[in-house]
């Protein structure tokens, strides 16, 4: 346990890949993996929000190199404990500060995790430091869902994402400020558990603006890891952008 852990501490960490069980699913990581091989092209892929390695074991074993920044100590103890977990080099740290030794062909932040940065300045500094963690010609990878505003009624501020019989999942928007608050409530042992944990949500416009600040470029937007193609209707969004072989 340790008091820097943030949002994923010791309880959330414990319960972490049972409770993200269909996102460890191979027909949900394959694809991923799949795509981040090609864009590493041989080089080194560093990882922001490692988490307990859900990509980057398998990336790993797929023969690419693998860094992670990471926040909590917890997570981290989860990859550590797995088969080949102790090869994965993390450095402990905010990943929108946290500097790494060498330079990486892909970065990627995935699942949502951009959106854990809850101000503007925290993301715009993360595609920044990103940047700086590229070669020429490497490329960063997000994905995360579209805001689903559209699906919100004029007023509301309120949308449930999951409801079962021991399970509770809401989304609370905040239009004027971009924070979304996801509530996670749960029965377990026959009580009631609440997990509230804090997001800004930004467009996929906005993030391209913030690669362009750090002196980045779209090279391509899909919907999914299959280059499923971005429309009007899409929920989430994978997109690259490069930093140019030639700046300027
Ligand atoms: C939703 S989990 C994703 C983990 C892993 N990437 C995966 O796909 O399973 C988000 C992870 O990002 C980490 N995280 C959140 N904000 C962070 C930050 N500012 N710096 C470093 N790690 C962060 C959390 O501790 C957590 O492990």
């Amino acid at each position: 346990m340790h008091a820097d852990d943030g949002y994923f501490d010791e309880r959330v960490a414990a319960r972490y890949d049972e409770s993200a069980g269909e996102m460890f699913d191979p027909a949900v990581v394959d694809p991923v993996v799949d795509l981040l091989v090609e864009l590493a092209g041989g080089g080194p892929a560093l990882e922001l929000g490692i988490g307990t390695g859900r990509i980057a074991l398998p990336l790993a074993r797929r023969g690419v190199s693998v860094h992670g920044i990471e926040l909590s100590r917890a997570m981290v103890a989860r990859l550590r404990a797995k088969p080949r977990g102790d090869d994965i080099g993390v450095t402990i740290g905010d990943f929108a500060t946290a500097t790494v030794d060498g330079t990486f062909s892909v970065a990627y932040l995935v699942f949502n995790t951009i959106m854990n940065l809850t101000t503007q300045e925290a993301q715009v500094a993360c595609f920044r430091n990103v940047a700086a963690h590229l070669g020429p010609g490497g490329c960063f990878v997000i994905e995360v869902g579209v805001p689903e505003l559209q699906r919100l009624p004029p007023g509301e501020t309120i949308r449930a994402f999951h409801v079962s019989e021991t399970r509770w999942g809401f989304d609370e928007y905040d239009v004027a400020t971009q924070d979304l608050t996801s509530h996670h409530l749960k029965i377990v042992d026959g009580r009631l558990e609440r997990h509230s944990v804090p997001f800004r949500y930004a467009w996929p416009s906005e993030l391209d603006l913030m690669a362009q600040l750090a002196g980045m470029r779209l090279r391509e937007r899909w919907s999914g890891w299959k280059r499923e193609p971005y429309t009007s209707d899409s929920r989430k969004l994978v997109s690259i952008w490069e930093k140019p072989a030639n700046p300027g």
